[in-house]
Formats: structure tokens, C-alpha cells, sequence
């Protein structure tokens, strides 16, 4: 299994911060915000792990990370993504990292309480298709900023909306995705949408039309940090309060 991490983006939400770093840089209480993933995959016991990342400030996370070997990395490997072109562009950069494994993939500024070990087991059980985090979400303002499932009878997705204006459920759908190699032929065959990027939800949406989505509902916090400056503190108040990924409690 192989850990990517997606790190880049111009941070739009949280300018001027993200005007002079990147924002996967910035402090989420006492470490840089890109931690907090590796943390998470490292704690899953995923240690060869890709940071894709760019803009003017990409050479930081050589500096903050090296080889990665302090964070618990076996091996790490760093993508440059030339242009912001979507989650599913920045993902399509690592598959030559991927090859024929299976792969997490973080957002890097999401940050949950709990360890995703679970989920991580469960997906290496699991026989086809893809995997996805959910996070029961109550306010309907919040649900129009993100990926919302539509559920059927038996409670499988049959589509996920991005950033609806009427959402089908009270869930979201959190930064992380589990993925078999084929993701990479799924990426190759997306259209940019309405606002030019490749959509991850483009890729989940083809994976539930193949039948081969599953999902787990988070437990505790879940946060996107890169949502707006609210968020980005809130996520901030909750971690120097209760800490991230934890294992056990
Ligand atoms: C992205 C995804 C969205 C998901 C969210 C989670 O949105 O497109 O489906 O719910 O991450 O953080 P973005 O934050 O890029 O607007």
C-alpha cells in the first residue's frame, strides 16, 4: 500500500496567509500543517509515501521533511505539480509511484481525531473497487462546501454531489480516498469540470457506476482546515485541545 499525500494548490480560501507559504505549511497548533497527514498514514503503517506539491514554496517541504525518516517514512517521494488542476490531476502525478499497488490519498489540510488504521485494514480486505471516508455532517451551509453522497434503500452511495446546493444527505466527504491502480486509467479519461479541474468526485462518481464504492463513517473530529479561516482555527482549537490520529481512547 502506498501513501499520497496532495499538497498543493494556491490556498485561495485563506489568503493572504497563503500569499507568502503554502498552506499545507502553515501551523496547526505546534507543526506544520503537512504533519498531520503523514502522521496519519505512518500510524496506518503506510510508509512509502508521495508529497505532491507546487507553486514558489514546494522547495519548504523538502526543508521541513527531507527524506522523512524522523516522520517514521521508509521512503518519500516528492511530485511537482505545475499548475493547480484539480485533486484528480495532482493524483494523476503519482502514478508512476502507484504502479500496480493500491494507494491512500490525503488532502493534505484534512485532520482527523482518530487513527484511519481501521479503514486502512478494511480496504486492504476489500476485494474491488474503491473506498471513501465519510463525516456526519449537520449544517446545510457547511454540506454545500463539499462532496455530498446520495444514498439509496440499502444505504449504498449512488452518487456523490460536489458542493451542492440541495444536499441528498447530512454527510460529507472527507479528503480521504482509497484507491486501487485503476484509479489512474479513471483519471486519464476525466473532462475538466465547470471550473477547469479534474474532480476527485468525477473519480468516485465512476467508481460507484462500476458498482465499487465503499465507505466508513468517521468517528470524532474531522476538519478542512483549508476551508475558510474559521475553519482553519477551529481545526487549530480542536488539536491543541484533543491531538489528531489517535490509535486508542
Ligand atoms: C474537496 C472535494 C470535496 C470534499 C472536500 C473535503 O473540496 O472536492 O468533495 O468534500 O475536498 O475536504 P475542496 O476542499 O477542494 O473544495
Amino acid at each position: 500500500m502506498k501513501g499520497v499525500i496532495l499538497a498543493g494548490g494556491t490556498g485561495s480560501r485563506l489568503h493572504p496567509l497563503t500569499r507568502i507559504t503554502n498552506k499545507h505549511l502553515l501551523p496547526i497548533y505546534d507543526r506544520p500543517m503537512v504533519t498531520y497527514a503523514i502522521e496519519a498514514l505512518v500510524g496506518a503503517g503506510i510508509t512509502q509515501v508521495m508529497v505532491v506539491t507546487g507553486g514558489t514554496h514546494a522547495g519548504e517541504f523538502l526543508r521541513l521533511l527531507g527524506n522523512g525518516h524522523e516522520y517514521g517514512i521508509d521512503r518519500l517521494f516528492y511530485a511537482y505539480q505545475e499548475q493547480p488542476g484539480g485533486i484528480a490531476e495532482a493524483l494523476g502525478l503519482a502514478q508512476r509511484f502507484v504502479e500496480d499497488d493500491r494507494v491512500v490519498v490525503i488532502l493534505g489540510d484534512n485532520i482527523v481525531e482518530r487513527s484511519i488504521r481501521p479503514s486502512v485494514e478494511r480496504f486492504l480486505k476489500q476485494a474491488r473497487g474503491a473506498r471513501i471516508l465519510l463525516a456526519q455532517t449537520k449544517e446545510v451551509e457547511h454540506l454545500r462546501h463539499l462532496g455530498v453522497p446520495e444514498f439509496d434503500g440499502d444505504r449504498r452511495i449512488v452518487r456523490i454531489v460536489e458542493k451542492p446546493k440541495n444536499p441528498p444527505s447530512r454527510y460529507g466527504v472527507t479528503g480521504f480516498y482509497f484507491y486501487p491502480a485503476e484509479v489512474f486509467d479513471v483519471i486519464g479519461k476525466l473532462k475538466p469540470s465547470g471550473r477547469g479541474e479534474l474532480e476527485i468526485t468525477d473519480v468516485n462518481n465512476s467508481f460507484i457506476a462500476k458498482g465499487g464504492i465503499e465507505y466508513d463513517v468517521l468517528e470524532g473530529f474531522w476538519g478542512d482546515a483549508g476551508e475558510s479561516i474559521d475553519a482553519y482555527y477551529a481545526v487549530n482549537d480542536f488539536v491543541r485541545q484533543h491531538g489528531a490520529n489517535k490509535s486508542d481512547g
